[in-house]
């Protein structure tokens, strides 16, 4: 049986930090000398892929797409929708099933939540019934966080939706057709630096430095993101730069930030953050958005 899906394929997790509010601005930044023709998207810290699934959507004319990110849960779950999407979802379909009919009783809910979550943390299941775990944990959990301990082990509790969608194979099966020319990378950002070609271009999503200690959120994985690592990311910035490539990063709106990229353009925009467990700070936040404005024609001129 052929099974056809003509639907815009879209993020299939909820992710701290998704972009979803910031692809007009980034919209208005790229490099239309590259976009215009065929290009090659890279982006080095994936998460949920926001922009990914924009470009997919958006640029009939992309070449070819590499995704890449650190945490091998999340890649894991990349690589399962591309290569087996109908396993995934008959899995998903029984995990909905079963926590949707203990609907009406809260505490047989949380011990199905914490069972899964431990199964998950064993980690020894195979690896489309892994994929299918993180995608129940992603819909279950409380705010959509993913955090794990230094010993990797997810321990975010369960959250408090009534009847959360954990299968939507509709979705499953449109991002699978879109991944058909995707590279999916899982380790550190620097090694997307061998995929890119002649008209290359990268959008970074690092994971933000916090606006202040008690703000906090930096547990994608269970290695930090400190002040040495933004400074390393730019510093591979300027290589891609020095190499013409061009590309695009947000921050959060730190001093710290202007000063690291002051040969750089440096614009601040507007962002409505969504994961925050204290409401109070889920208003309208100002980020950073930087570009090497990277324009071919004029660079080959010297
Ligand atoms: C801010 S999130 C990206 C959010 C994403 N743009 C979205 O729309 O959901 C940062 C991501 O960087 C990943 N990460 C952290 N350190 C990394 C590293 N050294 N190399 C590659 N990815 C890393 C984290 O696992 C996390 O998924």
């Amino acid at each position: 049986m052929r099974v056809m899906t003509n639907k815009n394929a879209k993020p299939f997790l909820k992710w701290a930090g998704g972009k979803t509010q910031l692809i007009c601005d980034i919209e208005k930044s790229l490099p239309k000398e590259i976009t215009k023709s065929n290009f090659t998207y890279i982006e080095p810290f994936v998460g949920s892929g926001a922009v990914l699934f924009w470009i997919l959507n958006n640029f009939p004319n992309l070449k070819k797409a590499v995704i890449n990110d650190i945490n091998e849960d999340l890649i894991n779950t990349y690589k399962t929708i591309a290569e087996k999407p109908k396993e995934l979802i008959s899995i998903l379909e029984v995990l909905q099933d079963e926590f949707h009919s203990l609907e009406e009783n809260e505490d047989l809910k949380k011990s199905y939540y914490y069972q899964k979550r431990g199964l998950f943390n064993l980690r020894k299941e195979e690896r489309s019934v892994q994929a299918a775990l993180f995608i129940f944990l992603n819909r279950t959990c409380f705010n959509g966080l993913y955090r794990v301990n230094r010993k990797n082990e997810f321990n975010v509790p369960m959250g408090s939706y009534k009847k959360p969608t954990i299968c939507d194979g509709e979705n499953i099966l449109a991002v699978s057709k879109a991944f058909q020319n995707i590279e999916i990378l899982c380790g550190d950002f620097e090694q997307t630096l061998s995929y890119a070609k002649e008209n290359t271009l990268f959008y970074f999503d690092p994971p933000y430095k916090p606006l202040n200690e008690t703000s906090s959120f930096n547990s994608y994985s269970k290695d930090e993101f400190n002040d040495d690592e933004q400074i390393r990311l730019r510093n591979f910035c300027s290589k891609l730069d020095d190499l013409n490539h061009a590309w695009l990063l947000s921050n959060s709106n730190l001093n710290f930030f202007d000063a690291l990229y002051s040969e750089f353009s440096i614009q601040r925009v507007e962002a409505k953050r969504s994961i925050n467990s204290n409401p109070e700070k889920r208003g309208i936040l100002k980020e950073l958005l930087i570009t090497n404005n990277i324009n071919i024609n004029e660079k080959t001129l010297y």
